[in-house]
């Protein structure tokens, strides 16, 4: 195989996050405490998960992070905005997602991460506001002013280079407009305060401008359309997303490719949550809710191909409900009711209870969007990254692709793509002498 030219990893990367609240917060916290040895970065495939290369017999297994070239822990350092103006330490504090014990050891650190002004129009976050916001009202100098933080963030870290994750809160559903059709259209809409464009849309615009790599990790549309789809290829700029895989549609791409392999009908997935984090304050306003309903709904449809298993799931009735619950914080309840049926149409009922913790989930996407589009940046892979679905509820993919669920399909093809770009076969899991075997 040929390896592709790829760029070495050197000095610091700047992992940059527009929001630094529950899950922003939660990531940088687990960095700093693996880099001083008090946890492991569980959840994290470029931390801790190994990749075959060859047959199965040669056993060459290393660790992803010894196979390819990426930024190591220490090399990390962050940045990021906040309409809030407390620090990385304090905005952890009050997101109450880790322990005092687990975060005071990581005070000095985490209070020198302190937010930039923020983009952001309250018309886009209805029930969110805060005092650290930028002064600028028009489009275009937003996105300018943001492109300034970039360059004075990567001077003061003396960082090499940067890559951007939006952690920001959920914004209302927008659809695409005019200005979202080009380039061109899209800057005259900056220029013009076109109210179809988002601050989330200004930071993906700032980021690709400067060559910075952008992860959607929130369900709005913020670099997903043929605007910034075709500058960042033009400017050999990786994009993903969009929304973290994580809690109920986890369980959810995990469950229904095995219901479906064993050709189990589903009659209906009724899902339903209770969460009481600022995410889910903001997932109260519907409009904000409804980003969220069309990135979780379509996964099941994707995954069972009810267009072609008619009898197993056409008629699927598939619900999904949010609620925010004060009470128990980051600490989300997520409840599935699964009504399946088997051999002559037998009825069969799975309920999960997943008592998760929603940014811990989160956090270790974001260290491997970030070490990964670092990376194929430096692989030369501009544009949108569909080897990055698995960790996605709404993947990406470029005009006239289909989308894949299927979280085993999504790691499979992650990994081959990692293959390949070091050089190495892609593994098929077939003996060599497949064909021999197969037929004799
Ligand atoms: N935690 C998960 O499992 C998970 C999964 C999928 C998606 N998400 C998404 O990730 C995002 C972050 O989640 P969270 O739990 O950290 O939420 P959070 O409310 O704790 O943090 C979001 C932060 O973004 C800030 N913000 C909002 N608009 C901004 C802007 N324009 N510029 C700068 N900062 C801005 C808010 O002030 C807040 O501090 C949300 O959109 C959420 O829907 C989270």
């Amino acid at each position: 195989m040929t390896k592709p030219d790829i760029a070495p990893h050197k000095g610091k990367l700047l992992v940059l996050t527009p929001g630094m609240g529950a899950v922003a917060t939660t990531f940088m916290a687990g960095v700093a405490s693996a880099r001083k040895n008090l946890s492991k970065p569980f959840g994290s495939l470029t931390q801790l998960q190994t990749i075959r290369l060859g047959s199965r017999s040669e056993n060459r297994n290393p660790l992803i992070k010894d196979f390819l070239d990426l930024a190591g822990l220490d090399d990390i350092v962050f940045g990021g905005w906040d309409v809030k103006a407390d620090n990385a330490f304090e905005a952890a504090k009050n997101a109450d997602v880790l322990k005092p014990q687990d975060l005071d050891p990581l005070k000095d650190e985490l209070e020198k991460v302190t937010p930039m002004k923020a983009a952001f129009n309250q018309r886009y976050v209805k029930k969110l506001d805060g005092p650290n916001v930028k002064e600028q009202t028009n489009k275009m100098e937003l996105a300018e002013a943001l492109r300034e933080d970039i360059r004075n963030k990567l001077k003061e870290t003396g960082a090499d280079r940067a890559v951007m994750v939006w952690c920001g809160s959920t914004e209302v559903h927008l659809h695409h407009s005019d200005c979202h059709r080009s380039i061109e259209a899209f800057e005259e809409g900056l220029r013009n305060n076109d109210d179809s464009i988002a601050p989330s849309q200004l930071y993906a615009y700032a980021a690709i401008k400067e060559g910075v790599p952008y992860a959607n990790g929130a369900p709005n549309l913020s670099a997903d359309f043929p605007a910034l789809e075709q500058l960042a290829e033009q400017e050999g700029v990786p994009i993903a997303g969009k929304d973290f895989k994580t809690g109920q549609t986890l369980m959810k791409t995990i469950l229904a490719p095995g219901f479906k392999t064993r050709m189990l009908g589903i009659r209906g997935w009724f899902s339903t949550n209770i969460l009481g984090n600022r995410d889910g304050e903001v997932l109260d306003d519907p409009e904000s809710f409804k980003s969220k309903e069309v990135s979780k709904t379509g996964v099941l449809d994707s995954i069972l191909q009810p267009e072609i298993y008619k009898d197993l799931y056409g008629d699927l009735y598939h619900k999904v409900r949010i609620n925010y619950y004060p009470p128990r914080g980051d600490e989300k309840e997520g409840w599935d009711n699964i009504d399946i049926f088997g051999w002559m149409g037998y009825d069969m009922q799975i309920k999960v209870d997943f008592l998760c913790r929603d940014s811990i989930l989160a956090a270790p996407i974001v260290l491997d969007l970030a070490l990964f589009l670092d990376f194929a940046k430096r692989a030369g892979k501009g544009g949108i990254q569909e080897w990055l679905s698995f960790y996605f509820k709404s993947p990406q993919v470029k005009a006239g692709h289909i989308p894949e669920h299927d979280i085993f399909i999504q790691h499979f093809r992650l990994k081959n793509t990692l293959r390949v770009l070091a050089g190495e076969k892609p593994v098929t899991h077939l003996s060599e002498n497949f064909e021999e075997e197969a037929l004799s």
